[in-house]
C-alpha cells in the first residue's frame, strides 16, 4: 500500500481482512496501518525506493493511493521490477495530472463536459474572459493539491484568478496553462471504475462534501465527509451509462495513445438536466470516498489483482447491500493551518458497525495517539440503510475526543 492517509488506512484495512492477503506493508503508512501490518519508512513518491523494497519483500500486489505516487511514476518503477501494481503509469495518470489533457480526451471522444478554452498566456486568458459574460471556472492545468479549480461568479473574478496564476505565478508550473470553462449547475456525483487497461468494473457511486462548514459554506477542503450509495434510486443505471459512455471510450483512447489505464478511474460528474457531464478525472480512489466504500463492499482484493493482471471481468459490482456514511473530524481552525499535538482518545469505544480511519495522526512519545494534521480521522458507519449508517457515524464521533475537534453536522442529512 503506497500512501499514508485515511484512504490508505481503509485500503489496508480491507486488504488485511481479505483471505487472499497474508501480510500488508504500507509505505509510509500511519499509526492506523501500523496496527494492520508493517509500515515501511519510504515516502509515497520515492518510486525507486518503493519498487526495490517491494521486490525484496516479494510483494504480490502493490496498490497506489495518492495522485502524487501516480505522478511520481511508482507504477512504472514497479513494472520495471516485475511487481504487479494496481495504479496507473505516470503517462496514463495524465488524466488527472493534466486537466488540459483530460479535456482534450473528453472533447475528442464527444463526451459531455463543460465547453472550454486553453489559455497559455495572460493575453489569451484576458481575451477569452473579456468575451464572456456568465459564471466561469478557471483551472490550473497541473497538480495543485486540490486547490487548482476556481469556481468564479463572473469574468471579473475570473480575470483576477487568471492574473494570479499566469502573471504572479501563484501555483508555479501547475498554473502556467489554464483551462477556462463554463460553470455547470447540477448535482455532483463521483463514479469509480476499477480498470485493467481495457475493461472496467464499476463500484457504487458516492457523494462527497468539500466545504468546511454546514450548509456547504466555508472554504474548500480535502473533504469533510461522504456517503454511498447516492440517494437517487437509479444509480445502477447511471453507473451503466458512465461505464458505456465515459469509461469504456476513455480506456480505448488511452490504449490507442499507448498509455493503457490500470487502476481506479474516478469520474467526477455533474448531472445537468439528466445528462452526465464530466468535471474531472482522478487516477486513484477518492479520499474520503474510499473510506466510505470499502466497509460497504465485498472483498475487492480479487478484483484489484485481476485488474493489475489485465484479466478483470468488467461490468458492475453486484451484491452491494446497505449504506455507508463517513464524517471527517478536523482540528480547528482547519482548513487554516493547525498546530499538531494533544491526546486523541476513544477509538476503542466505537459502536458495532462503526470504523475510524486515521487521516492525520501520530504516536506521542508515551505511546498514545495524537492529532497531527488538519483532518485527523474519518468515522464511518455502515448499516442496512443511510439513516442508520448516518446515526452510527455520529454516535462514533461522540465517543472520540481530541483538542479542537470539530465536524460537520449535516453529512448525508
Ligand atoms: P476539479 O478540481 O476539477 O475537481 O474541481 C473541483 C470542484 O470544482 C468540483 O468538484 C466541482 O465542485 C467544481 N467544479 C469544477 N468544474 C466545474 C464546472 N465546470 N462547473 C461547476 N463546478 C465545477
Ligand atoms: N474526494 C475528492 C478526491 O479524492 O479528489
Amino acid at each position: 500500500m503506497v500512501g499514508g492517509g485515511g484512504r490508505e488506512h481503509a485500503l489496508a484495512w480491507a486488504c488485511a481482512r481479505s483471505p487472499q492477503v497474508a501480510q500488508v506493508y504500507c509505505a509510509p503508512g500511519n499509526p492506523g496501518t501500523a496496527e494492520l501490518g508493517e509500515n515501511i519508512p519510504l515516502t509515497a513518491i520515492d518510486a525507486e525506493g518503493i519498487a526495490a523494497e517491494a521486490e525484496r519483500l516479494g510483494v504480490g500486489l502493490a496498490i497506489l493511493g495518492p495522485d502524487a505516487a501516480v505522478a511520481a511514476g511508482v507504477a512504472d518503477a514497479l513494472a520495471g521490477r516485475g511487481v504487479a501494481c494496481f495504479g496507473p503509469t505516470a503517462a496514463a495518470g495524465r488524466l488527472e495530472s493534466s486537466k488540459a489533457f483530460a479535456k482534450e480526451v473528453l472533447s475528442r471522444l464527444g463526451i459531455p463536459t463543460a465547453p472550454y478554452r486553453l489559455c497559455a498566456s495572460w493575453e489569451e486568458a484576458r481575451a477569452e474572459l473579456e468575451a464572456r459574460s456568465g459564471p466561469v471556472v478557471v483551472k490550473a492545468d497541473g497538480p495543485a493539491l486540490g486547490k487548482g479549480a476556481f469556481v468564479c461568479g463572473g469574468p471579473e473574478e475570473a480575470l483576477e484568478v487568471a492574473h494570479r496564476l499566469l502573471v504572479a505565478g501563484e501555483l508555479g508550473e501547475a498554473g502556467r496553462l489554464l483551462v477556462v470553462e463554463d460553470r455547470l449547475e447540477g448535482e455532483e456525483l463521483s463514479f469509480f471504475a476499477l480498470c485493467d487497461g481495457r475493461r472496467a468494473l464499476m463500484l457504487p457511486p458516492a457523494r462527497d462534501f468539500k466545504s468546511a462548514l454546514d450548509g456547504d459554506r466555508g472554504g474548500n477542503t480535502g473533504g469533510m465527509g461522504a456517503y454511498s450509495p447516492p440517494r437517487t434510486s437509479d444509480w445502477e443505471r447511471l453507473n451503466q451509462t458512465v461505464l458505456a459512455d465515459v469509461v469504456q471510450p476513455v480506456l480505448a483512447e488511452m490504449a490507442r495513445l499507448g498509455s493503457p489505464f490500470t487502476g481506479c478511474l474516478y469520474v467526477g460528474a455533474m448531472m445537468v438536466a439528466g445528462t452526465i457531464h464530466v468535471l474531472e478525472f482522478n487516477a486513484r480512489f477518492g479520499d474520503p470516498e474510499a473510506e466510505v466504500l470499502l466497509p460497504l463492499l465485498p472483498d475487492l482484493v480479487p478484483h484489484l489483482r485481476a485488474a493489475a493482471a489485465g484479466r478483470l471481468e468488467g461490468g458492475q459490482l453486484s451484491a452491494v447491500q446497505g449504506a455507508s456514511v463517513g464524517v471527517v473530524a478536523v482540528r480547528a481552525p482547519y482548513p487554516a493551518p493547525v498546530t499538531p499535538g494533544g491526546a486523541l482518545e476513544g477509538l476503542e469505544r466505537l459502536p458495532e458497525g462503526c470504523t475510524a480511519f486515521q487521516m492525520g495522526t501520530r504516536r506521542a512519545p508515551g505511546g498514545g495517539l495524537e492529532g497531527a494534521g488538519g483532518r485527523v480521522l474519518i468515522c464511518v458507519g455502515t448499516a442496512p440503510d443511510l439513516h442508520g449508517a448516518r446515526a452510527l457515524a455520529y454516535q462514533g464521533l461522540e465517543r472520540i475526543s481530541f483538542p479542537g475537534m470539530r465536524y460537520r453536522s449535516d453529512i448525508a442529512a
